[in-house]
């Protein structure tokens, strides 16, 4: 079922939403818009409910979900204890682009936290999911809504393209604002831990509680064991294999022409401000380097665009890892297969 809540007023009274609702009380899964991605709900506390969010993914088991939430006094509900340093953290962020990591109470489905003692928890920020979570009472199990390894869904198109017949609703709510996930920060030691940047940045955090920490594993895939089970898989990837590029707009122009040379079709990523100085088979702006924000926003679309499209190969610029761009080339880093730096 697709329905189209687009243009409409929203509330939990909304004949979609009621429908969806009652899917979601069956222990259906079905795909919603947050501010962040569209993701992809279930009963949290049904296993079997839980399930079918593995199984419509193809995610692995050991990957633990995040579980939405309508307000904070739910919070307590899921969690042992909400220790001191998150109460200002919650007080600020939340609803919004946050997800915190707390000892779980065991009240969700085994297979939401993948066996680990820690619940993820996010309160979303987006008039749809709030509706939902508010018509079907019960707190959702919800991973953005893709098939694993793919680009997070930022429209319900993207949804539909990775999930059509396997899941048993999509909700329409228009394209998400934010463009990347939300933070995952951990909040069960002494000092609290970036184990995924996101919508809400380093400083953001820093300016409410004071220094946070980011998981040393973040940076280099491949020594050390993320503490965000997920960090560790194939990410974000497009169907053709994506190529970072750092360097100057003649380093750049330079390795397209090699592409060509070579007989590939080249498709460009590149930033307002350097789209235009580039020659490609296809180029696809993403925002401007003036504000990462923006760039974050259109990631996503931009990293499906050249998949319908005869392209070889993407050659993507890089950001500054500054703010929001810390999300932006986190997430890049992950989605290329190889990264070339101008000598
Ligand atoms: O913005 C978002 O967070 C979106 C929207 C739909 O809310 N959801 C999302 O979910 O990105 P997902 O499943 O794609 O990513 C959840 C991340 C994974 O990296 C997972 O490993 C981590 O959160 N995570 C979940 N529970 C955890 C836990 N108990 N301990 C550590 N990491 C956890
Ligand atoms: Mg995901």
């Amino acid at each position: 079922k697709f329905w189209n809540v687009n243009e409409q007023h929203i509330d939990h009274t909304n004949e979609h939403i009621l429908e969806a609702a009652s899917l979601l009380k069956k222990q259906e899964v079905v795909a919603f818009p947050t501010e962040t991605v569209y993701g992809l709900g279930a009963d949290a506390t049904s296993e079997a409910a839980v399930e079918r969010i593995f199984a419509a993914k193809g995610r692995p088991a050991d990957n633990p979900l995040i579980v939405h939430l309508a307000n904070k006094e739910q919070i307590k509900e899921v969690v042992e204890e909400i220790p001191e340093v998150a109460h200002p953290l919650i007080e600020r962020f939340l609803p919004g682009p946050l997800t915190l990591i707390f000892k779980s109470n065991g009240s969700c489905a085994r297979n939401v936290t993948a066996g680990l003692p820690t619940v993820a928890v996010r309160i979303p920020d987006h008039p749809v999911a709030k509706a939902l979570l508010e018509a079907c009472q019960l707190p959702l199990a919800a991973p953005s809504a893709n098939r694993s390894g793919r680009p997070s869904p930022t429209s319900a198109q993207h949804v539909y393209k990775d999930l059509h017949g396997r899941v048993a609703g999509i909700v329409d709510g228009g394209t998400t604002g934010v463009g990347l996930e939300s933070t995952v920060l951990d909040c069960t030691g002494e000092v609290p831990v970036i184990l995924r940047p996101g919508g809400v940045t380093k400083q953001d955090l820093e300016a409410v509680i004071g220094e946070v920490e980011v998981d040393g594993a973040l940076d280099n895939n491949e020594q050390g064991q993320p503490k965000s089970p997920g960090m560790k898989y194939t990410h974000y990837a497009p169907e053709a294999p994506l190529w970072l590029i750092e360097g100057n707009l003649s380093f750049f122009q330079h390795q397209i022409d090699e592409q060509r040379r070579n007989g590939n079709r080249v498709g460009v990523i590149a930033s307002q401000e350097h789209a235009s100085s580039l020659s490609a088979d296809q180029v696809q702006t993403c925002g401007s380097r003036q504000d990462l924000r923006q760039v974050a926003e259109q990631l996503y679309h931009s990293l499906r665009v050249f998949d319908p499209e005869k392209i070889d190969v993407i050659l993507c610029e890089t950001f500054p890892k500054e703010g929001m761009g810390e999300a932006v080339m986190n997430r890049l880093a992950k989605a290329a297969t190889q990264k070339i730096s101008q000598p």
